[in-house]
């Protein structure tokens, strides 16, 4: 037997609508890599001693999809396990989120016609079984975004059973190790993947062939990460089959413009991008802002991939979907809201990050431990050394700001607690006129607002004080030297103000923040006033 390179405790999870062939790839390819097969549909039956049929009838469907929730709990504390589960099961998100814990998923695809012929009459099919052909057809066009969404598919469509075990084996042989997978799931039913490992750059050709895709391909970067990291996508873009062109931005904020956006659609143009080709951005949130608004432009609109190579962009730019460039008149003033077919983060591309962008990332990591992640935050609290740049931590700190976009993926609510930090930090930024950086910007606005919420007894001192020590052992600095009124001044002028009145994101504990409140004006220059120091940031 092949050696598979999937660590051993992992599940391996099949999904894809009814008749794809999970249940009989997935005992064949248990047994081929001498694993426990399990099978959510005939557990449940099992369980309940009837047909899902039956269920269906008697209890009706939500009845089962809570059986098929509570079973995905238990699954994820098992390992070692091939698991086929039930066609519905990833149609909800808390189901995709927590198999995604347990182990890699793979989605067995086949034509409405493959499928048909495998479900026959439709027997114990609860979902076609009054008329077969029309619900298959209608169920599966309403379920693709989702099921396309899942990081590998594999096309089962009149391929021999043994052949689609191999294709399986060669996809977790390839791939199945390296990656840790965050499901994002969308409101039309859809979503995309947010693939987080070391040294998994070279896995986007593979996974974007894996996609379908054939067209052309743009890749994106700026002049440093093009150095550094470009070679890797595009030899695996190339050994993919595809033509990928290297399309090369200067560094920094400026290209984060109208000029460069230009140059960029000329660039565009003169490789043959069409519209069914592929722009991914790689590098850091200027490159994925840059690129990812002129692939939601471009021939009103082509597929994008992002593979962050910053902290900052991983855990922050490259999930929810915003991108844009600046105006004259302020930053990220035009732009448009652009899912990516896929993310790529590659923690290994980090070694080569300054410090100073390492900091800048670290300020957005505490941040989403404040927002919605108190064991991260007690874990960075607890260790001696500041955490090592691991797929976990970014793993973790992804997946708040997924939890947050998941609720309001247009920025009109909850997202607003993302801005935690944030109120102070760009008034910080403009004052300073930008010398005091954005990461620095956001640690003093967090300790700003957290001694707010302790005056205003959302909180308590001890609270703020754990968020304070922990900003400075990771040497961020909590003091400014700015003048108190220009800082009020920049707050209420915000874009973010509504109706002239500055709402802040305040902290309830670790772990729990609050958006949209405001602040006694003497509160915020009191705390503004305990925070200035000749020695402060300026
Ligand atoms: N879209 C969003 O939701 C969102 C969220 C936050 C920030 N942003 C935007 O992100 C931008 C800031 O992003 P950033 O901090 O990543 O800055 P950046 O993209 O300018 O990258 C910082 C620097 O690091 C270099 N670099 C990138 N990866 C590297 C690597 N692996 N090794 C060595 N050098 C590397 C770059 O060349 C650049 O000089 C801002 O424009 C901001 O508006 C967007």
């Amino acid at each position: 037997m092949r050696r598979l390179a999937l660590d051993d405790h992992r599940n391996i999870i099949l999904a894809g609508f009814m008749g794809t062939g999970k249940t009989t790839v997935g005992r064949r390819l248990a047994k081929r890599l001498g694993r426990t097969f399990l099978d959510t549909d005939r557990i449940i039956e099992e369980r309940q001693g009837r047909t899902i049929s039956e269920i269906f009838q008697s209890e009706g469907e939500e009845y089962f999809r809570a059986l098929e929730k509570e079973l995905c709990e238990e699954i994820v504390q098992q390992g070692n396990a091939v698991v086929a589960t039930g066609g519905g099961l990833f149609l909800d998100r808390d189901n995709r989120r927590t198999m995604s814990r347990s182990g890699i998923i793979l989605r067995l695809a086949c034509t409405p016609e493959a499928a048909l012929e495998r479900i026959g009459s439709g027997r114990n099919r609860p979902k076609v079984a009054d008329d077969p052909t029309a619900r298959v057809k209608q169920l599966l066009a309403e379920r693709e975004p989702m099921y396309a969404s899942l990081p590998f598919q594999i096309d089962t469509t009149g391929c021999a059973l043994d052949q689609v075990v191999d294709d399986i084996v060669h996809v977790l042989s390839n791939v199945g190790k390296r990656l840790n997978v965050i499901p994002v799931s969308l409101p039309d039913g859809g979503g995309y993947s947010i693939a987080v490992g070391d040294g998994i750059l070279d896995l986007v050709g593979p996974m974007l062939r894996n996609r379908k895709f054939t067209s052309r391909v743009a890749v994106v970067a700026d002049e440093n990460v093009a150095k550094l990291h470009a070679d890797t996508a595009m030899e695996s873009l190339r050994n993919s089959g595809f033509e990928p062109s290297l399309c090369v931005m200067p560094p920094g904020e400026q290209s984060k413009s109208h000029e460069h956006l230009l140059r960029l659609y000329g660039r565009f143009l003169e490789i043959g991008l069409d519209r069914k080709g592929v722009v991914v951005a790689i590098g850091g949130g200027v490159i994925g802002d840059l690129a990812g608004f002129a692939a939601a432009s471009y021939m009103r609109g082509v597929a994008l991939v992002h593979c962050p190579t910053t902290l900052l962009a991983m855990v922050d730019s490259s999930v929810g979907g915003k991108t844009g460039v600046d105006l004259p008149q302020g930053k990220n003033l035009v732009g448009a809201f652009k899912q990516p077919v896929f993310v790529i983060s590659d923690t290994g591309t980090l070694a080569s990050l300054p410090p100073r962008e390492v900091r800048m990332g670290m300020a957005e990591v505490i941040k989403h431990t404040v927002i919605d992640d108190a064991d991260l935050f007690m874990r960075m609290e607890r260790e001696s050394e500041a955490l090592k740049l691991t797929p976990e931590l970014i793993r973790r700190s992804v997946a708040v700001k997924v939890r947050v976009v998941e609720t309001d993926l247009f920025e009109a609510g909850r997202r607003e607690v993302l801005n935690l930090g944030h109120t102070v930090g760009h008034a910080l930024e403009q004052v300073s006129g930008y010398r005091i950086g954005h990461g620095d910007a956001v640690a003093i606005g967090l300790v700003a607002v957290a001694r707010m919420s302790a005056k205003m007894e959302l909180t308590s001192p001890e609270v703020s004080d754990r968020i304070e020590t922990l900003l400075v052992r990771y040497g961020f600095p909590v003091r400014h030297n700015c003048d108190l009124n220009a800082i009020t001044a920049a707050m209420t002028a915000d874009k973010k103000t509504l109706a002239g009145r500055v709402r802040f994101v305040l902290v309830r504990d670790v772990g729990t923040v609050e958006p949209g409140l405001q602040v006694p004006q003497e509160i915020i220059r009191e705390v503004l006033d305990e925070l200035r120091d000749p020695g402060g940031a300026a």
